[in-house]
């Protein structure tokens, strides 16, 4: 099994917008595979590549309770979107912090699969958030840009702290 390191707010790597993925290689369909298993094992239900320092339009997620709804999207593209949710979201690279975003609350998506076949998700809820969430990491987005710069300082201020500290359990929220 391998399982990437995941890169941690503020590194700037994070910030990089992705490429699109040119053509979906046997290397690619591999990495997407890699990817879910250290989401899985993070444990977490998003992962885009840009959070293992790979920056090409590649996503996963898996909100599903017993990790059996896998979704790798490549280049993928928002069709359409309406209504609105607020979540409390999480995210592998700024562990242990949530807070509330707003985001439409159902979407459709094209995108490629991991062999490379196009195919469109209708997302809704959970799912919605999260595809949109990870789709922002492409941009070098992250969910904190939404809160005030306040609320930023405050939670860098508490990961340094947090770094000092001994590990703890992962936590049972689910990060994105
Ligand atoms: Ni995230």
């Amino acid at each position: 099994m391998t399982h990437f390191t995941i890169l941690e707010y503020p590194d700037p790597r994070l910030r990089t917008v992705a490429k699109n993925v040119e053509k979906v290689t046997p290397e690619i369909t591999t990495l997407s595979e890699q990817m879910l298993e250290t989401m899985y094992a993070a444990p977490g239900i998003g992962l885009a590549a840009t959070q293992i320092d790979r920056h090409i339009r590649l996503l996963v997620v898996d909100v599903s309770e017993d990790y059996s709804q896998p979704y790798c999207l490549i280049n993928p593209e928002i069709v359409s979107k309406d209504g609105e949710i607020v979540h409390e979201e999480g995210c592998l690279s700024v562990p242990e912090i949530f807070a509330k975003v707003t985001r439409a609350n159902h979407i459709v998506v094209k995108a490629l699969d991991k062999q490379g076949e196009p195919f469109e998700l209708e997302a809704e809820g959970l799912l919605a958030v999260c595809v949109q969430h990870e789709m922002d990491h492409l941009k070098g987005v992250m969910f904190v840009d939404y809160l005030t710069s306040l609320k930023r300082r405050m939670i860098e201020k508490r990961l340094a702290k947090n770094r000092k500290l001994p590990p703890t359990a992962p936590s049972a929220r689910s990060a994105l």
